[in-house]
């Protein structure tokens, strides 16, 4: 379960106070299929990014499971989104200059996974994304769509409870994109919490749950209707 109660994000205290996030309290139970949409620079990334414990917020108190980030050391923050984080890029962050298999392959050598025991897991993972013939390829070699489906596959390969994907489909043509979010879709129902951030109302209607922010706040929950 995840649980933000009243968080606020300012980025640069001293130089100014603009609020990247405001006052935001939101409950997501394990298994929910969520979009988060709002215009550019309504806080998107910043919300994902604290639910991901990749950043914290400047106050507020943020759950995740048992265990509250916001009052956790920085070793425990690291073990929690190693362990439960799954985390899709916005604009794929994919290595350049390493294959579609080594990019797969960091969470792994991250978490010490034994070399046999990554091959596995990392070959099972792109037959299972259909993205197997591409192993050797280094991304700037693949199609959008391809590079998309290896940036989910390393969000997987750690077999994290929580996925986040920021613009999955953003950078992909329409088809591209709706083949993108049938495959987040998927991995929704074998059990995983999905959170995706999206522009596309198409899209986020895939989704169980609209998450509408602006200005930092929380303006829409399709839940709370
Ligand atoms: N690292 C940072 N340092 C300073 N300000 C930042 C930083 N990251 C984001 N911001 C600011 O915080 C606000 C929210 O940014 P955020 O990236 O969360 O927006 P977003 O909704 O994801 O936008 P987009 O749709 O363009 O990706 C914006 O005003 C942005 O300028
Ligand atoms: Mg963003």
């Amino acid at each position: 379960m995840i649980r933000l109660e009243n968080i606020t994000k300012i980025y640069n205290e001293k130089v100014d106070d603009t609020k990247a996030l405001d006052d935001v309290s939101l409950k997501i139970e394990d298994g929910e299929f969520i979009s988060v949409m709002g215009a550019s620079g309504s806080g998107k990334s910043t919300l994902l990014k604290i639910i991901g414990c990749m950043d914290s917020p400047t106050s507020g108190k943020y759950f995740l499971d048992d265990t509250e980030v916001t009052a956790a050391s920085r070793s425990q923050v690291h073990k929690l989104r190693k362990e439960k984080i799954g985390y899709v890029f916005q604009h794929f962050a994919l290595m350049d200059y390493y294959t579609a298999y080594e990019n797969i392959e960091l969470p792994l050598l991250a978490a010490n996974v034994k070399r046999k025991e990554r091959k596995r897991i990392i070959l099972k993972q792109m037959e299972h994304l259909g993205i197997l013939s591409e192993r050797n390829k280094l991304p700037g070699k693949m199609s959008g769509g391809q590079q998309q489906r290896v940036a989910i596959a390393r969000a997987l390969v750690t077999n994290a409870d929580i996925i986040l994907a920021d613009e999955p489909t953003g950078a992909l043509d329409q088809k591209t994109g709706r083949e993108v979010l049938e495959l987040l879709k998927e991995i929704n129902k074998s059990g995983k919490t999905v959170i995706i951030v999206t522009h596309d109302e198409g899209i986020a209607k895939m989704t169980d749950r609209i998450i509408t922010i602006s200005d930092g706040r929380i303006v829409g929950d399709s839940k709370e209707r």
